[in-house]
């Protein structure tokens, strides 16, 4: 009745290691045991598991990626996976599961309380910040001060050669990243999946911006904005685990556009993993151990089946199952604001 596992699934993301330490150092304070499950859902598949304890954790605060490994493995894709994570679930002898992932690792925890593993508790993850009833979650802080970094370092060599920059950020169907990156480093135009883009529109106000002097523009597009028109097609057709497509493509087509209708030369950069990857900020080290030891307490406190959450400056705990019901997709009052220094 004292064994806690952990594991980490969906892509990686900077302050899970925190998480991780955060639910070691409560847990073993709280007399239990914690074991790690190796590589996401695939670990709980497998059987495969690493011991967790003060020297396992220790040193771990500021790396980014997660020491435990992880996957996009949906044990409900494949026939008899369910089934092996029931078993190994007794098998490793857990009293509760602590589940740290975005909409798609959190599903399959939300689901498995309703099919025979009711002690589980999530840790919402993603630097998407796409989840819902949750303010915020750990590893987007990081995400948009690398993408401003990098959109500030994309300035200084788009105003040299005269030239248009699109920068491509990460996100999938949600345009949290660019919109805030793109606040914070100023960009010229912000597309986000929300919005769906006219080329002609894009092209008028970075032609106004140019015609009153300046020789040189920042877009910042998310990997999952959409032209409004259906000839432009953005995704490719290979699927991830979970079934998702893989996004990504739209600033080469972007750019394209863009100089073929403008005359302006356009060049794009794809920041990519460099989103991910590297140490957390401190408000993701903050969230990431706030969440872990609240993660500790509603195991203590036989509260299962809720995700810990952040609400203005709270934690809490909502329910799993509404946390993966719908998108947390961008609202229009903050996209108006950041329409305001469009061009
Ligand atoms: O969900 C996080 C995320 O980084 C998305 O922004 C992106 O679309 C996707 O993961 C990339 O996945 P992968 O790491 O499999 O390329």
């Amino acid at each position: 009745m004292n064994k806690i596992g952990i594991l980490t699934g969906g892509g990686d993301c900077p302050g899970l290691n925190p998480v991780i330490r955060a639910v070691v150092r409560k847990g073993l304070a709280e007399g239990f045991e914690i074991i790690g499950i190796k590589n996401g859902w695939k670990g709980m598949v497998e059987n495969d598991t690493m011991p967790l304890n003060l020297d396992t954790v220790s040193g771990i605060l500021p790396k980014g990626g997660t020491i435990l490994g992880t996957s996009r493995t949906n044990p409900y894709k494949k026939e008899g996976e369910l089934q092996k994570v029931k078993e190994n679930f007794k098998k490793m002898g857990l009293y509760a599961l602590i589940a740290t992932g975005g909409e798609d690792t959190l599903g399959v925890a939300s689901k498995l309380t309703k099919d025979g593993i009711p002690n589980v508790v999530g840790v919402p993850k993603t630097i998407d910040n796409d989840l819902s009833c949750t303010d915020y979650t750990f590893g987007f802080d990081t995400a948009i001060n690398v993408a401003m970094e990098c959109i500030d370092r994309l300035h200084t060599t788009a105003e040299s050669h005269h030239r248009i920059i699109v920068a491509e950020v990460m996100g999938r169907h949600a345009g949290w990243i660019a919109l805030e990156a793109g606040i914070a480093g100023g960009a010229d135009i912000i597309l986000i999946p929300e919005k769906p883009i006219d080329l002609d529109e894009v092209c008028a106000i970075l032609k106004k911006r140019h015609s009153r002097g300046k020789t040189f523009s920042i877009v910042v597009v998310a990997e999952g904005a959409q032209f409004n028109s259906k000839e432009h097609i953005t995704q490719e057709d290979k699927l991830d685990a979970f079934g998702h497509v893989r996004l990504g493509g739209i600033g080469e087509i972007l750019a394209a556009g863009i100089e073929k209708k403008t005359g302006f030369e356009t060049r794009v950069s794809v920041l990519g993993h460099i989103q991910r990857g590297g140490s957390p900020t401190a408000f993701d080290r903050v969230l990431g151990t706030g969440f872990g030891v609240k993660a500790v307490e509603l195991v203590k406190n036989k509260k299962f089946g809720q995700m810990v959450a952040l609400s203005g400056n709270k934690i809490i705990d909502v329910p799993l199952e509404d946390a993966v019901k719908a998108l947390k997709t961008v609202d229009d009052e903050l996209y108006e604001i950041a329409k305001v220094f469009f061009g």
